[in-house]
């Protein structure tokens, strides 16, 4: 079955474990597929192991470089002959640190990228997304876009602020039956969250990883495809009913 033929779609952050893990979910689907990253290094390795030959194309653009982000678009327009799926999903969890011990730099670095970057996409995706006639945009959020962690007030402020942006764009979009969703990954086995480890206990990781893991329902991390699965079904016409939504694949960390 291919769920996403004859789509094409833009995805940020391409170059960390989830948004390849999405491409390549994507890609097996039938879609097209514009890999964004700030690393040109990286962005060729991941289209080399994605190995999909024509179906990917590279772009290069930091998440919050208004004018990269617009030519990764039009370039998407140009060469695939549409736009049909944004995935936003470029983030970064910043340097964790208390309240009070935060730099304005520090603090607002993550929001540029978090927040501002997701905004830009969607800025600058709006047209093509809307003459495509049944568009979907999926932002990353995070559980940290519900709950609060102590050292993290960047990040949570940024994934909470993710959906104040969905929301909004739901309502602006719908109209056009551009479709706008939010998945909120928990503790995801990958890059990002052995960062998280590391900055919170650098002599005690493999301690922290066992209690993050003991606060799921699931008493795991989630994989990256666990988090591209979701992302497939908001971006494929069997989620026609979904927009402003906000998707936990989380193993049941809220809920605990
Ligand atoms: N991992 C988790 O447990 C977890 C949980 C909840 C939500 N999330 C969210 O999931 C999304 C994907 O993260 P991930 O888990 O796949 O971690 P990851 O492997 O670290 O990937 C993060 C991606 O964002 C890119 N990025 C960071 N800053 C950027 C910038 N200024 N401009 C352009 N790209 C930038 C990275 O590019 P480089 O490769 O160049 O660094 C990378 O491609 C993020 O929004 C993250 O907040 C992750």
């Amino acid at each position: 079955m291919a769920r996403l033929k004859n789509k094409v779609a833009l995805i940020t952050g391409a170059t960390g474990g989830i948004g390849e893990a999405t491409a390549k979910a994507f890609l097996t689907e039938g879609a097209r597929v514009m890999l964004v990253g700030r690393s040109e290094k990286k962005l060729h390795a991941t289209q080399e192991r994605l190995n999909a030959g024509d179906a990917v194309r590279v772009s290069i653009a930091d998440a919050a470089d208004e004018a990269a982000i617009k030519a990764a678009v039009a370039a998407t327009v140009e060469h695939f002959g549409g736009l049909d799926i944004l995935f936003a999903n470029a983030g970064t969890e910043g340097d964790l640190k208390a309240v009070t011990d935060l730099t304005v730099e520090e603090f607002q670095s993550v929001l540029t990228t978090n927040v501002v970057g997701v905004w830009l996409c969607m800025k600058h995706s709006a047209d093509a997304l809307r003459k495509s006639g049944s568009g979907s945009i999926i932002a990353t959020s995070s559980i940290a876009g519900a709950i609060g962690f102590p050292n993290m007030s960047p990040y949570i402020a940024s994934k909470h602020a993710v959906c104040g942006l969905v929301k909004t764009a739901a309502l602006e979009f719908g109209p056009d039956n551009v479709r706008v969703n939010a998945v909120a990954p928990g503790p995801i086995d990958n890059r990002m969250m052995q960062s998280v480890g590391l900055q919170l206990a650098p002599d005690a990781v493999a301690a922290i990883r066992a209690q993050v893991e003991e606060s799921t329902a699931l008493k795991r991390y989630g994989t990256n495809e666990e988090v591209a699965n979701l992302a497939l079904f908001l971006a494929s016409d069997e989620a026609s009913y979904c927009t402003g939504g906000y998707y936990l694949v989380d193993g049941g960390y809220v809920a605990a």
